[in-house]
């Protein structure tokens, strides 16, 4: 007990050790300072503490997807219902600049995993396609890199993930399973080792289809060309090819057009597949009960492990397109059928922490909640918009430098050690969620490699006044487009962008022609000077400022491009999880529950949702 009262050090800030909130309770004083008043504690220890000091917490964590940080009322928006997510901020502490390490979903996961930008293990891309796009394809999560779960893991967690990975699956044959969440750390795997995607549900326009269709045409066009000149060629003897070589280059045409064609129409049966650990349980999905399922595997997984320690990840299929939304919900917001996916999510969040409570872990469970990323401006059918709202930030998913793309919901609850109803200012990332966790699992982080994170307990227990994030870098892809520098001593919080996208129709906010703003080439704006905002007192990035409006503009850029310079020499050259090889369809590592190709099943037992 003694032994680990030490972690728990007190700070005499105020006249006691102990702060006290407004209803008389008690909430934990720093983990940061040294324990040098022990013997207080030992003096006055409130009831319940010691059950709460001497255990690991649990960790439950929600992440939606796509969702924008103006969709939720906490975060100041009165006409969407979100009253379990609101108890999350009211019983806890809020974060109000909570950043993602990148606008989109495979990059920004890897580095909430990792800890890591997402440059650093090769999950930022150069080329132009910025997730991973098959489950049969060969990119993912390295298998050297640590994610935080292998390190709760060791220090005696159990680990659940229930929902979405998008980290990749298999790197060399069917069934590898090299990126699986079972081997970085996860002991249970519910859900969908892809995305949800308009592709899976039948009656929603093809989201990867669409454009492979008229591809698909091209290449075949093609293809056909080839094998038929090939054979004159050889009829006419203008080519010294044998008739074998003449066979086996029209028959690697075939196999290349038969791959494109499989894909075509087959999505649903490639990509919308639900897996339990390794196995796979249906394929092609059923959209409709994902959500029921994954509730009663998250609940259950809660029950199964309440003696502890465990880490519950829930990473919803909720908030992405194609917007699939049980039968209560349907036609209920007043925002359509956006509004109804994100309050049935919040539905869903209300019943994992009653889960919580009915075990009596509510007290000994830090319960987190953030977004992936930024809301989907562009995502709109005719005039219904499909995607989230992100407030008075400008742009949204897909954009690296813009704040809508990044900045997202950060809630905390932990009672009784976390304050309630505090919202924190200070800039914090989901990579800093990787050293909070390790640190309190009483693991290290790996000292072998860069972490970008920041143990954010001292911040969240009020016991320092600053982040210590004091620049952030803020990448499309591979493309550092802007760069965050809070400057302590002055408040402001200066950004710079080197590189903006271009948006179109001009002046719309947004990439609607295209659906994803670009990252590089023809698609962006360069910007020399930088274009520098101050978001202490321009958080919507509307008023550029100028060396006539602010005089330490010369001087602030050069702060910037200092850091750049620093933080470019702890990159190396790391394979590349997305280059056009990783990120290919390869019909060998395509898991498939039947014999390749004909994969269909369904194993769920779904008869009492
Ligand atoms: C609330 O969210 C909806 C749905 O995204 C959005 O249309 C609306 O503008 C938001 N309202 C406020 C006040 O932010
Ligand atoms: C949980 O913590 C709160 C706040 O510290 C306290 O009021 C409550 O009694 C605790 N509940 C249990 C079951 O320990
Ligand atoms: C993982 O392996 C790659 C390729 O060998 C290497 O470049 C990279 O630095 C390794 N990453 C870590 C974190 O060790």
């Amino acid at each position: 007990m003694l032994l680990r009262l030490h972690k728990f050090s007190l700070q005499l800030s105020s006249s006691t050790s102990w702060q006290s909130t407004k209803e008389g309770m008690f909430y934990f004083p720093c983990y940061c300072s040294p324990s040098l008043f022990l013997g207080l504690y030992l003096l006055l220890k409130p009831p319940g503490l010691q059950a709460l000091v001497s255990q690991k917490p649990n960790v439950v964590i929600f992440m939606a997807d796509d969702l924008g940080i103006g969709d939720i009322g906490c975060y100041g928006n009165n006409t969407i219902r979100t009253p379990n997510i609101d108890r999350l901020a009211k019983e806890g502490v809020k974060l109000t600049h909570h950043i993602a390490a990148a606008p989109l979903c495979t990059p920004s996961r890897t580095a909430f995993l990792t800890g890591r930008y997402p440059i650093r293990s090769g999950m930022a891309d150069f080329g132009g396609i910025r997730v991973l796009q098959w489950t049969g394809g060969s990119g993912g999560l390295p298998p050297n890199e640590t994610a935080f779960t292998r390190i709760l893991q060791k220090q005696g967690y159990t680990n659940g993930l229930i929902g979405k990975w998008h980290q990749g699956v298999n790197c060399e044959y069917r069934n590898d399973h090299c990126h699986h969440p079972l081997k970085h750390g996860f002991d249970y795997f519910y859900g969908m080792p892809f995305s949800m995607m308009g592709d899976c549900q039948i009656t929603q326009p093809p989201e990867m289809a669409a454009p492979l269709r008229t591809r698909l045409w091209f290449y075949t066009q093609w293809i056909a060309l080839a094998v038929l000149s090939l054979v004159a060629a050889k009829l006419t003897h203008l080519v010294p090819l044998s008739w074998k070589t003449v066979f086996l280059l029209a028959f690697f045409g075939l196999l290349f057009f038969v791959s494109w064609f499989s894909s075509y129409g087959f999505i649903r049966y490639w990509n919308c597949v639900v897996m339990r650990n390794y196995e796979i349980t249906e394929q092609p999905m059923k959209v409709e009960r994902t959500a029921s399922l994954m509730l009663r595997e998250a609940i259950s997984f809660i029950e199964r492990n309440q003696h502890g320690p465990f880490f519950l990840f829930v990473s919803f299929l909720h908030v992405h397109t194609p917007l699939v939304t049980t039968g209560n919900f349907t036609g209920k917001s007043n925002h359509g059928l956006y509004g109804d996916n994100v309050e049935e999510m919040d539905w869903m969040i209300g019943r994992i922490l009653n889960a919580l409570d009915n075990q009596g872990l509510r007290n000994n469970t830090l319960v987190y909640f953030a977004s992936d990323h930024g809301g989907h401006l562009e995502a709109q059918q005719g005039n219904v918009q499909l995607g989230g709202w992100n407030g008075i930030f400008k742009g949204g998913k897909a954009m690296g430098g813009w704040e809508g793309g990044i900045r997202v919901p950060g809630l905390f609850r932990w009672p009784g050690i976390l304050p309630e109803g505090t919202a924190i200012d200070e800039p914090t990332s989901l990579m800093d969620i990787y050293p909070t966790l390790v640190h309190l699992a009483g693991g290290t982080i790996p000292q072998d490699r860069v972490i970008d994170g920041r143990n954010l307990m001292p911040l969240l227990q009020g016991c320092v006044k600053y982040s210590e994030h004091e620049f952030m870098f803020h990448y499309c892809g591979a493309y550092l487009h802007a760069v965050r520098w809070h400057q302590k001593e002055s408040g402001n919080v200066w950004k710079a962008h080197y590189v903006t996208p271009v948006f179109q129709p001009d002046g719309a906010g947004g990439c609607y022609e295209l659906r994803f703003c670009p990252c590089s080439g023809e698609g962006v704006t360069h910007h020399d000077p930088p274009l520098l905002f101050d978001l202490s007192r321009d958080p919507s990035e509307a008023m550029p400022l100028s060396p006539d409006t602010e005089a330490v503009f010369h001087a602030v850029l050069s702060r910037i491009d200092k850091a750049v310079d620093e933080h470019r020499r702890t990159l190396s050259p790391v394979p590349q999880q997305l280059s056009l090889n990783n990120i290919l369809w390869k019909p060998w590592l395509q898991p498939c529950c039947g014999m390749f190709p004909f994969c269909w099943c369904d194993k769920e037992n779904d008869a009492n949702l």
